[in-house]
């Protein structure tokens, strides 16, 4: 196999509560069930990369868990990927990441993550894997791990011409000198807001292009807002266009944006034009919405590309 995708992220087990809607401040809601289900940012990228890229590619997870047993079921769920997890480390002093999710019957979500081994992931980890980086060809982040690890990633990956794509989730505020470093930003609208320090809201598709145009002078040398059920937008200095959504029937939203970097990293890394990279992307996340969990709602490659020619 030859050099494909690296993820650089997050691992957590989520313990998924099914409820009517999402809980007010000091109310107690009856649930309708309990699931558990390998998630974390990271290694639903990492799956969703798995499940759709060519087999000549190698999909690669870098990370940390706990020595127990949430450990062995993230391990279990990247290798039934056809991911390879032999440099996700085993910590044996701190438990796995895991998330609380509660999923309303709108499909809406709401979580909390918890890092556990996800916090013990390091600068120093990346610069000891730095052969990994350079016969990579993408590499995948988001920010459930250390900000310092994540630019120590994208710089080792700038530096060596790997075209790296930083998912900006959960949302927080990011320095320009870490965003010079990526090729690929791909902010939801919230997430977009946030890093111009605006307050978010819907977006239209042209507010969106438009945001995206503002991103790109902070740095990032190419933006896709992912406008959810209105698809996604992206923009460069030559070339803006949008991708509409696809009706689905939204059951449960969790991961429908790692599904879209999962699938977008597959997609490129194999060489598709940005268009139809975006276009597998979007299909991938919207069958992702039709099916409940995070790593058991990413869809195959098969089904992608039969919802694409539907
Ligand atoms: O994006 C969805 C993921 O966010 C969940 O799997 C949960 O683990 C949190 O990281």
């Amino acid at each position: 196999m030859s050099g494909g995708i690296l993820v650089v992220g997050s691992l957590n087990c989520d313990y998924v509560a099914r409820v009517p809607r999402m809980p007010g401040h000091g109310e107690t809601l009856t649930g309708s069930a309990l699931q558990i289900h390998p998630g974390g940012k990271g290694a639903n990228q990492a799956v969703a990369a798995g499940r759709m890229v060519d087999a000549s590619l190698e999909v690669r997870m870098l990370g940390c868990v706990g020595e127990d047993a949430a450990g062995a079921m993230l391990l279990d769920s990247l290798r039934g990927a056809g991911v390879e997890d032999g440099e996700v480390q085993r910590l044996s002093d701190v438990p796995t990441g895991s998330a609380l999710i509660w999923v309303a019957d709108s499909g809406e979500n709401s979580i909390v993550v918890i890092p556990g081994a996800n916090a013990r992931l390091s600068p120093d980890d990346i610069r000891a894997r730095e052969p990994l980086v350079w016969k990579t060809r993408v590499v995948l982040h988001q920010l459930e791990t250390p900000l310092e690890t994540v630019q120590t990633s994208l710089e080792l990956g700038q530096l060596r011409r790997v075209i790296t794509i930083l998912d900006p989730a959960p949302a927080q505020p990011l320095p320009s000198e870490l965003l010079r470093a990526v090729d690929l930003l791909t902010p939801n609208e919230t997430e977009a807001a946030l890093l111009l320090g605006e307050k978010a809201g819907p977006l239209s598709v042209a507010d969106a292009i438009a945001i995206g145009k503002r991103l790109l002078e902070r740095g990032p040398r190419a933006v896709i807002v992912k406008l959810g059920a209105n698809g996604a937008v992206f923009v460069n200095r030559l070339q803006e266009f949008h991708v509409p959504g696809i009706a689905v029937k939204a059951i449960d939203t969790t991961a429908a944006g790692d599904t879209f970097n999962g699938a977008l990293g597959a997609a490129i890394a194999e060489g598709m034009e940005m268009p139809e990279a975006v276009r597998f992307a979007n299909a991938a996340a919207a069958l992702s919405v039709t099916r409940h969990g995070a790593q058991p709602s990413v869809p195959s490659r098969t089904d992608v590309e039969a919802l694409l020619e539907s």
